[in-house]
Order: C-alpha cells, then structure tokens, then sequence
C-alpha cells in the first residue's frame, strides 16, 4: 500500500504540490485525473525520487516504510516503477542490456538468482511479441529515435518484465494509436491482482474503458480535490474541470 500525506513540494522555488493526500491499496488500480500544470507528473516524480524535488512538508510510506530518504534506485528495489510521460533516450546503452541490467537488480533485490541469458531473452521476446516490439528495435540504444508510441510501448516492456508492485503510470495512452492503446493495456491488465497497484495519469476515459479503474482521483492545484468511483471519470469528461478549480481556489 502507498500512503501520501499532506505533501508539500517546491521546484525552482515555486510550490507545486500544496497538502496533497492520496492512499492506493494492495492490489487497486487508482485513477488521477487533473488539468494541465495541476501537478500530476510533479507527484509521479516525487515518489519515484528525482531530484530537484524540494520536499518541503508530508511523507510517501510504501507498505509503512518512509522513502522519501531513500534513493531512486532503493525505490525501484522496493517495487517502485514509473512510466514516464516522455521517456528519456539513453544513448550508447543497448536496449537489451539495458533490460538484463534492470531486470537483475530487481531479481536481485528480490532475493532471487540472475536468470540465465537464453531464460532472459526468452522472457523479453515473448513480452516484446505481445507488445509489437520488433528485434530490431531491441538492438537499439534504448528509445533513441524510437517514435512516441515505440517509448510508450518500451515502457510498459519494462513494466511487464519487472512486475513491479507499484506503477505509476503517467499518460501512458499519450502517442499510443488505437491498437498499440489496447496492447499496452493488456499489458497493464496482465498485472493486476496479486496485490499489485497502480496510479493511471490520463485525461481521457478512453484508457480507462481499458484499464478499468477501483477508484477515481481528481487533482487541481497541487492536491486531490475529490475522489469517487469510475464514474466520476465519465461526469468530467462530460463537465470538464471548472468546477474543480473553483473549489481550490475557493
Ligand atoms: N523545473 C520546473 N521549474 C518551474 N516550474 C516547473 C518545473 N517543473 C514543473 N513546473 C511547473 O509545475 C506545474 C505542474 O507541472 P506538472 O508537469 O506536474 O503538471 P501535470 O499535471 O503533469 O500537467 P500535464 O497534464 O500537462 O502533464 C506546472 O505549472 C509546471 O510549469
Ligand atoms: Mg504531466
């Protein structure tokens, strides 16, 4: 389970996210939902570790244990992965060894042996098949000249491979075409239960007619402002968000 509370975050001197509190149980899809510049990626940043993040007040626990001093790898180690809004290319490292990497230290955190090379390559070629991943793109540095929806799918490679406990998803339907859409949310879907979570970022009900939510967050200026069930995603499609920004401002 992760527990938000009253979290307060500064960037470049500018308060960002303002008292916000949001719990996901063991095994809870959990949607955010929010206007541009509310926050939602600022938030995702923050659990995940980056720096340059001034935590100014609050805590992130991750089943009781406090992370906001430990590093971004420690996080990943505790079960922590992020899909990010717009995937970093790293030059230089092939996609391939870039995944054994990844894959070994979760292993490895997880008390359990490095898997052999052909086990691994098994593993990631069954998963890049159900994703459309080409082998060649596996041979390339990892997301250099990749187009838009290639990260994406990149992303959710590494998400399924890792099987992390907690994922944040940041609009991962952003750059997806219709079937690539349904591909990665079958990849999300494959993961659910065992107690696993995840946090989907999106602004549209279109990912979540595939990624069925438990329950809805809205988000606006650095908080949550209202939570409910996956109707509330279908009310602000409708309605759009002022309402919401009112109330914060209110
Ligand atoms: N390094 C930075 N310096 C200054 N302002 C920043 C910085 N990083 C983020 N911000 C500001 O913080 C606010 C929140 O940004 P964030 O990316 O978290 O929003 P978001 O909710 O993810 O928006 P979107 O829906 O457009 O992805 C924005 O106003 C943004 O300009
Ligand atoms: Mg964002």
């Amino acid at each position: 389970m992760i527990e938000i509370e009253n979290l307060h975050v500064a960037v470049a001197g500018k308060k960002i996210l303002d008292g916000l509190t949001l719990k996901v149980e063991d095994g809870q899809v959990a949607a955010i939902m929010g206007p541009n510049g509310s926050g939602k990626s600022t938030l995702s940043y923050v659990v995940a570790g980056r720096a340059d993040y001034e935590v100014l007040d609050g805590s992130i626990r991750l089943d009781g244990v406090d992370i906001l001093e430990k590093s971004p790898a420690e996080r990943a180690a505790m079960g922590l992965f992020l899909v990010f809004q717009y995937p970093l290319e790293i030059p230089g490292v092939a996609t391939m060894t870039f995944l054994k990497a990844a894959l070994n230290a979760q292993r490895k955190a997880r008390g359990e042996a490095e898997l052999p090379t052909i086990e691994f390559m098994k593993q990631v070629r069954a998963a890049a098949a159900k994703l459309n991943i080409s082998q060649d793109m596996l041979k390339r540095p990892v997301n250099v000249g990749f187009s838009g929806g290639e990260k994406k799918r990149m992303e959710i490679l590494q998400m399924a491979l890792l099987e992390p406990r907690f994922s944040i998803l940041d609009e991962m339907d952003s750059g997806l075409d219709i079937d690539a859409l349904k591909t990665c949310a079958e990849g999300v879907n494959a993961l659910r239960g065992d107690g696993r979570s995840f946090l989907v970022i999106t602004h549209y009900q279109r990912l979540l007619n595939f990624i069925p939510p438990d329950v809805v967050h809205v988000m606006s200026r650095g908080k949550i402002v209202k939570s409910g069930g996956p109707e509330l995603a279908l009310a602000l499609e409708a309605s759009g968000y002022a309402e919401y920004a009112e109330g914060a401002a209110a």
